[in-house]
């Protein structure tokens, strides 16, 4: 086990789950510390992406009904390549495996893991041979009810869930594009064979946002405020570019503004979160790996001791998601944006004949009729001796002297759209896993090496340790009463009266605290207590009284403490 796993099971972050049972790949508890890190990391992208966006956020079921994923594409396109051993059963994901055991990057598709199960003598683990490959459906599914009930599933990514509630959404923004919906909540897949520990999970959490905007403006009002910002980007040909996100969008790597606006977003909340900028990148997806709904995306890339791995995918979905819903439902999905001023047009329009239709179609003449006025006839079909309308799903031919086609000067006011929509989804377990190893560091304190994790101040899950010196009266009444007024404020808090106080430095230093406060023999003097850095355990003296103002700048910035008060060693 690497020494930071090592370190994150002991202090509280990450436990396996089922353990007492043995545990189960893929599934993994959020333990104490880690549950808050995820909290604060999900808090953050709240701020970032609904609070702070012209966005909203929904909470819809984990579980779909069938004909959602039927409409999505999901229950036939979901899927990944599987490749079973002959000899002992094992199954492992084809890509991952080819990946690891030969090297290289296959195309996800049955006919590329052939070709290379045909090429190379790859074996399992086991040195069994493997059986053809097989694609495999990634989503759990359930029965909804009792008996033979109703099929569902889990749901793979939340975005279903809003996508269905279109109709209610566009309401509730009054029609006005461009405008997002946020959900944050568990997402399931039924990966093949997680072998990455904490990276391929099972059940984890997602955060996406989806965008959506007018398919010929593919813009995000906020995107000059990010023109400039330098990005690290590897296009879906492998090459590399160091390149302003302006610049990107005008030569066409990125293909739309709104895309390069979330590529400039997400850098900015993994940076705040505490991803180190070096080792982060945006790669945009080859052809053959995008999915079945996209038509570009690029993922936020970080490197971990995993390798380089995906922890937000930036998707641009067109209107595949609407118009497929639109059309599985029966719902008109589309909505009508008005124009500046009216726009007038010349149109051909079919004036049916009842005294005509009647006699001829009898009880379907009047639908026929409907259908016929519905039609609008392009500029060469003035003169149709004939015209095809479905009605109930029959097609029927209508003769020539059951109506009349006549030109019209009519006045649109706008026109239906079905929104596109772009999508930046995060994957909140994973980023909080990069965060803690981007954090973790090693250095020497008086002589002796110290882990420390440099959590940024806002996130981490323990803000302020509240020390007694010494575990007995008055050090630890007057501890208790300091923890529960920093608690009141708001500050994540704890108290802490166990052991050496050196020893309870390395205790929090190692869980990322950024400042304790120490009760010592002085505070009873002058009403002083200690503020300790975690990062170069430099101290300062501040009143009680000013402490919890100290404590509050300090936290939602990254102020020198020496700005504070006058600074000593511990
Ligand atoms: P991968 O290629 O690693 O399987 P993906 O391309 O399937 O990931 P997306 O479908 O784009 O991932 O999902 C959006 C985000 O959800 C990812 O960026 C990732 O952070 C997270 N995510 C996806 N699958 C998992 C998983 N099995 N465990 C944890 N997080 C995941
Ligand atoms: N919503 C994007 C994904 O989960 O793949």
């Amino acid at each position: 086990m690497s020494e930071i796993m090592e370190m994150l099971i002991r202090r509280g972050f990450l436990w396996q789950s089922f353990e007492i049972y043995g545990g189960m790949a893929g599934f993994i508890d959020f333990a104490p510390l880690g549950n808050g890190l995820r909290r604060r990391i999900e808090n953050l992208w709240r701020e970032m992406f609904v609070i702070n966006e012209r966005a909203v956020e929904i909470d819809t079921p984990t579980i779909g009904i069938e004909e959602v994923y039927i409409a999505s594409g999901h229950a036939t396109s979901f899927t990944d390549v599987a490749i079973e051993c002959r000899n002992c059963g094992r199954v492992y994901r084809a890509d991952h495996y080819i990946k690891e055991k030969l090297g290289f990057e296959v195309d996800e598709s049955i006919e590329a893991v052939k070709a290379v199960l045909q090429e190379f003598d790859l074996r399992c683990e086991c040195g069994g041979e493997f059986g053809e490959p097989e694609p495999f459906n990634l989503m759990f599914s359930t029965r909804i009810g009792p008996g033979k009930g109703k099929k569902g599933y889990l749901r793979p990514e939340t975005a279903q869930g809003i996508f269905i509630a279109f109709k209610r959404l566009a309401e509730y923004f009054r029609d006005r594009l461009p405008f997002g919906v946020a959900q944050i909540g568990r997402s399931y897949r039924n990966e093949i064979s997680p072998r990455q520990g904490v990276i391929r999970l099972r059940e984890f959490n997602q955060a996406e946002l989806e965008y959506f905007v007018h398919p010929e403006h593919k813009e995000h009002p906020g995107f000059e405020n990010y023109r400039n910002e330098v990005v690290k980007l590897l296009d879906k040909s492998g090459e590399e570019h160091e390149i302003s996100l302006g610049r990107a969008v005008e030569e066409g790597i990125i293909l739309n503004g709104a895309i390069a606006y979330f590529i400039a977003r997400t850098k900015e909340f993994l940076l705040r979160a505490g991803i180190d900028e070096k080792r982060l990148r945006f790669r945009q997806h080859r052809d053959d790996e995008r999915a079945h709904y996209a038509s570009d995306c690029w993922d936020a890339e970080v490197l971990t001791s995993y390798g380089w791995i995906e922890v937000v995918g930036i998707a641009d979905r067109g209107c595949y998601d609407l118009s497929r819903h639109s059309r599985f439902s029966g719902e008109d999905l589309s909505i009508f944006i008005p124009y500046r001023e009216p726009v007038k047009v010349r149109k051909k329009l079919v004036i049916p004949d009842m005294g005509k239709l009647g006699p001829k179609f009898r009880k379907k003449s009047k639908k026929i009729a409907d259908a016929l006025k519905s039609l609008e006839l392009g500029e060469s079909e003035s003169d149709k001796d004939r015209i095809v309308v479905e009605v109930d799903g029959e097609k029927i031919e209508v003769p020539e002297d059951c109506y009349t086609i006549q030109e019209v000067e009519v006045t649109l006011h706008g026109e239906k759209v079905i929104p596109h929509v772009i999508e930046p989804s995060f994957g909140l377990d994973r980023i909080t896993y990069a965060v803690l190893e981007h954090s973790f560091d090693r250095d020497t304190v008086d002589g002796e090496e110290r882990k420390v994790l440099r959590l940024k101040r806002w996130i981490a899950p323990v803000q302020v340790a509240v020390l007694p010196l010494l575990s007995r009266k008055p050090f630890t009444t007057k501890a208790m009463e300091i923890t529960e007024m920093l608690k009141k404020s708001g500050i994540f808090t704890e108290y802490d009266d166990s052991g050496s106080i050196g020893r309870r430095y390395r205790r929090y230093d190692e869980i990322g605290t950024p400042f304790c406060v120490t009760i010592d023999h002085q505070t009873f003097e002058d009403e002083t207590v200690t503020i300790r850095d975690r990062d170069d355990t430099s101290q300062i003296r501040v009143c009680v009284k000013d402490l919890r103002e100290v404590l509050t700048e300090l936290l939602s910035s990254e102020r020198d403490i020496k700005e504070f008060g006058e600074v000593f060693r511990g």
